[in-house]
């Protein structure tokens, strides 16, 4: 196992280039399967969490061939199986969309209930299993933890999400596409990777409208083809090397990004005193002095993205003043306070809202990632603190950021990953 080790407190300066998102990434390559064709996909992270998702399409029969790092070939021609396992979903929550993917091109699907991040509380599927439902799909859990997904056939139908659900409005779109008649999905979620999943499925054929606003309208198609498609840059990975640059100090841009994803981080990073000049793809980050304090309340797009919360906690720890953040997507998402604790922050958490006294200055700790962005934020309070930070747990930031060492050692970070001998091995779920 790995350690991520930094000695805090250097500037950085120079030029990081973001990666595809994530997120875009594990909606596009199931939805990959719903073409009886091959589709080139651009674009992709090198992560760990797109590796199993490509493992999975590889294992239900499915040929996948690396053109180069960041483009792959899917042939979904010849699949063989509707069943995914435990073995292949523990590690990462993005494997449910093979639930929507294999009902689209299958009419049955049985894939088990998936791991992923704990913030601390449930993380529901209700409103996923609703619209399968009526779309005309029967769904049992087995004694296993087996989602057993089948239909005869698949009707559109109108759902009306009751909570805004990034991952229910993405498992409706792939299940639907292929729907008899029309599908309207209400109160969709609008982030851009699921525009980015529209974009995709209507190069394949497919005719998704209205993605990014709230009411998403799906006509099925009798079927798809293959495509290339490009993936959008990461949104949340631009975002945590701007809140980087904003603590640690120093002069980056930040490019292969499309700033109007970035707004709203953005906004909170202007109104704690950091320059932010935009371009056509980059954002250029200039930080100088003492942040000062704001407020944050995490919202689902186009509103403060929850996936950035952790790191601007981070951020406002530093800052001159008192500041809050209130958790408006899940329950419970502060459970990296404790580890930061350790680094000297000052953080009193009540539920949804975390207080935030910013302190002078932050120290090096060991400290260990509770998951992705979690991870991301201890990254960052190491690049800002006095001393050496240790970070355990990497494989958790490994799940969503490529190459953050290299990343962050090209704009002059002094941080390297170093073997633990005998560490055990952490599995995420
Ligand atoms: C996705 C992101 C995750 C991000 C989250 C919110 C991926 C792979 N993951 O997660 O990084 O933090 O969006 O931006 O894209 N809910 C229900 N019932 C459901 C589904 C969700 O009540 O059936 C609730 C959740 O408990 C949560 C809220 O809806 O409070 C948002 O969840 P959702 O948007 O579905 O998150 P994910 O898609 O799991």
């Amino acid at each position: 196992m790995e350690k991520i080790v930094i000695s805090g407190g250097k500037k950085l300066c120079g030029k990081i280039d973001v990666s595809g998102a994530k997120n875009a990434a594990l909606a596009i390559i199931p939805g990959a399967i719903l073409a009886q064709d091959v589709c080139r996909i651009e674009n992709i992270p090198n992560i760990s969490d797109v590796a199993m998702m490509l493992k999975i399409l590889s294992h239900i029969g499915a040929k996948v061939r690396a053109i180069n790092e960041h483009t792959v070939e899917i042939d979904s021609t010849n699949i063989i199986s509707h069943t995914v396992s435990h073995d292949l979903t523990k590690y990462f929550r993005a494997s449910y969309y093979m639930i929507g993917a294999l009902l689209g091109r299958f009419s049955k699907a049985r894939v088990a209930m998936p791991g992923g991040c704990d913030f601390g509380g449930v993380r529901p599927i209700d409103q996923h299993i609703k619209g399968f439902e009526l779309l005309g799909a029967s769904i049992f859990l087995d004694e296993d933890a087996i989602v057993d997904a089948s239909a005869d056939s698949l009707t559109g139908t109108n759902v009306y999400l009751d909570t805004v659900s990034v991952g229910a409005t993405v498992n409706i779109m792939l299940a639907s596409v292929k729907a008899k008649g029309m599908t309207v999905i209400e109160n969709a979620a609008k982030e851009p990777h699921v525009v980015d999943l529209a974009n995709f499925l209507n190069s394949m054929g497919a005719d998704v409208r209205g993605a990014g606003t709230d009411v998403i309208k799906i006509r099925g198609a009798d079927s798809l083809h293959g495509c290339t498609y490009s993936i959008i840059p990461d949104q949340i990975e631009a975002g945590t090397y701007m809140v980087a640059v904003a603590a640690a100090g120093g002069d980056v841009l930040i490019n292969n990004v499309i700033p109007k994803h970035l707004d709203s981080i953005t906004a909170k990073l202007v109104e704690c005193g950091i320059e932010i000049d935009e371009f056509d793809e980059s954002v250029l980050v200039r930080s100088f002095g003492r942040p000062t304090k704001c407020n944050i309340k995490t919202m689902p797009h186009p509103g403060f993205p929850t996936d950035m919360q952790p790191q601007m906690a981070v951020l406002l720890s530093l800052a001159s003043g008192t500041s809050i953040i209130n958790e408006g997507v899940w329950d419970s998402r502060f459970r990296y306070v404790e580890q930061l604790s350790r680094m000297g922050v000052s953080i009193k958490v009540d539920g949804k809202l975390a207080v935030i006294e910013g302190v002078d200055h932050l120290k090096g700790a060991p400290v260990k990632a509770d998951d992705l962005r979690a991870g991301a934020a201890m990254v960052i309070a190491g690049l800002a603190a006095r001393g050496t930070t240790e970070i355990e747990n990497v494989i958790y930031i490994d799940r969503g950021y490529e190459d953050i060492v290299e990343k962050l050692r090209s704009v002059g970070a002094d941080i390297s990953r170093v073997t633990v001998p005998g560490m055990e091995f952490a599995v995420a779920n």
